[in-house]
């Protein structure tokens, strides 16, 4: 092979994917919990898949250790936070057991499950008994500890907290913690999380505390503000009061510097009847806030500039939360995967796809695949897949245009190869990927060697066409961009 000749557009294209990778990459991201208090929810396989090439969530968040959902989430690269049921805290605070429980429920699944947070417990300062409680931030050293002798130094320990642990909120500059946690669980918890570099978690959710009244300032809308005098910051939304009000309670036990995490927020698209705050519309404003905010650095009055790791509650409805209906009623899709509403995180559907998705069959890809057009499939069809692959799609299509390196040879079907290859490769090669309605197949034989059979049939002889033709099929982004 001539690599002399190839090595300049090779640079090129390179350069172009990781473009193009930019550009596929600049859409929300968010995580989310997976809660699974549903009897019609679909397997912890389907879901991490689903999870993985349908959207852009970035991390998963769970209230216990089903081992299935942690298996599931095996090989796909997803960060998956578990959580310790509040009940074993009294007995995890003793180290050789917590090396023991992390031994049997991390040991098995680490590396492959590449878990981000141990959540000790859930709401334990709310909820917990005198056991739980007392024992909370010694297990969190417990596991913390655990962990380190283990050699799973990547995971971090915390613990989400309602936001019952306030005293008030309103202004925030009037907040502190109830008095009763501060000095005998927050400060040596915030303490730990300095230390061990893992974020204080909370649920500030602006749904529990909304009233009438406040409609328009729990939910992002245009309302007259909340002026808070000692700082002289003026507040237009509950979720930056209520971020806010953790980060003063905080600095008055002397702990500015530690990072929040937000473990739990969100908003129900149904209620129960006269629930008129509840609808699809107002969930879909609530968490496309609450996402932008997550990821834009943008921060809050007092926190100028931070981002906080954000998890949205949650992935589905779940029909056997008790409570009313609206408990029942947060999820961003119903369980059969189709989306109640978008917030920007679906990953861009195929032409003809429509918006309800079967999840993706679980075939893991190796090795090396390409699309090609199906020899039957009309121009018209080839062509559409290329105005929407260039627009929709997301693929950088300046290589078929008059000049670029693949515009030759100039046909249709040429072009729409390399398109519709360019889309699959940087999709990640799922089958569905190269659907197309129905006008795309994935081929495991190098099409570069059968490529003259379809696109040069007019004239087979033509060396330095297939010498391009050879070059644009060469562009297989995925794999270039996995070599840097
Ligand atoms: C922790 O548990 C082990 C085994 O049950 C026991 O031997 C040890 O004394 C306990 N440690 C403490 C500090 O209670
Ligand atoms: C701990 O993990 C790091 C990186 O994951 C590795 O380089 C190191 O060798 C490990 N140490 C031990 C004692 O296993
Ligand atoms: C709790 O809030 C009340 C009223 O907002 C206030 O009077 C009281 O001093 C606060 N307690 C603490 C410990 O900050
Ligand atoms: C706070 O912001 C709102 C909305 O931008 C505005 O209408 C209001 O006048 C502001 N209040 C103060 C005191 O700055």
């Amino acid at each position: 092979m001539d690599t002399s000749t190839k090595k300049t557009p090779h640079l090129t294209l390179l350069i172009s994917a990781l473009l193009l990778l930019l550009h596929i990459t600049a859409v929300t991201s968010i995580g989310v919990n997976y809660g699974a208090m549903g009897d019609n929810l679909p397997p912890p396989l389907q879901v991490a898949q689903f999870i993985k090439t349908r959207t852009t969530i970035d991390r998963v968040k769970i209230f216990d250790m089903n081992p299935d959902i942690i298996r599931a989430f095996a090989g796909t690269n997803i960060p998956l936070s578990v959580t310790i049921p509040n009940g074993l805290i009294p007995v995890l605070s003793n180290l050789t057991a917590a090396r023991q429980w992390v031994g049997s429920n991390i040991g098995p699944f680490y590396p492959s499950t590449r878990f981000e947070y141990i959540l000790v417990g859930s709401e334990v300062l709310h909820w917990g008994d005198a056991a739980m409680v007392n024992n909370l931030v010694p297990a969190m050293r417990s596991i913390h500890n655990a962990l380190v002798k283990s050699n799973f130094t990547a995971i971090k320990v915390t613990t989400p907290h309602s936001l019952g642990i306030l005293n008030s909120s309103r202004p925030p500059s009037s907040a502190s913690f109830q008095f009763g946690w501060q000095k005998y669980f927050l400060t040596p918890m915030l303490e730990f999380h300095r230390e061990a570099k893992s974020p204080f978690m909370v649920n500030p959710y602006p749904y529990f505390a909304w009233n009438p009244k406040d409609n328009n300032f729990a939910l992002f809308k245009p309302n007259p503000g909340l002026f808070d005098p000692a700082t002289g910051k003026n507040y237009t939304d509950a979720y930056d009061l209520l971020l806010d009000a953790v980060h003063v309670s905080m600095k008055k036990l002397g702990f500015g510097d530690v990072e929040i995490a937000v473990g739990e927020t969100g908003w129900p698209s149904a209620g129960d009847p006269g629930m008129w705050w509840c609808t699809v519309e107002n969930a879909r404003w609530h968490n496309l806030n609450v996402a932008r905010k997550a990821g834009s650095g943008v921060g809050t009055p007092l926190m100028p500039g931070r981002k906080f790791q954000t998890f949205v509650f949650s992935l589905f409805n779940e029909n056997q939360k008790p409570g009313a209906a609206d408990e029942r009623n947060f999820g961003l899709f119903r369980p059969d995967f189709s989306a109640v509403y978008d917030i920007g995180i679906m990953r861009q559907s195929q032409p003809g796809g429509g918006g309800t998705v079967a999840p993706a069959p679980v075939t893991p890809t190796s090795g090396k695949q390409w699309c090609v057009p199906k020899s039957g499939a009309s121009e018209a069809s080839l062509q559409a897949n290329i105005n929407w692959a260039c627009t929709d799609g997301g693929v950088d299509c300046s290589a078929i245009k008059a000049g670029g390196s693949c515009f030759n040879p100039n046909t249709v079907k040429s072009h729409a190869a390399y398109i519709m290859n360019a889309y699959y490769q940087a999709k990640g090669h799922q089958d569905y990927n190269c659907d197309f309605s129905g006008t795309g197949s994935v081929t495991t034989s190098d099409p570069r060697l059968v490529y003259p059979a379809f696109s040069l049939s007019r004239s087979p002889v033509r060396r330095p066409l297939e010498q391009d033709v050879y070059i644009c099929y060469s562009l297989n982004i995925a794999i270039d961009f996995e070599m840097v």
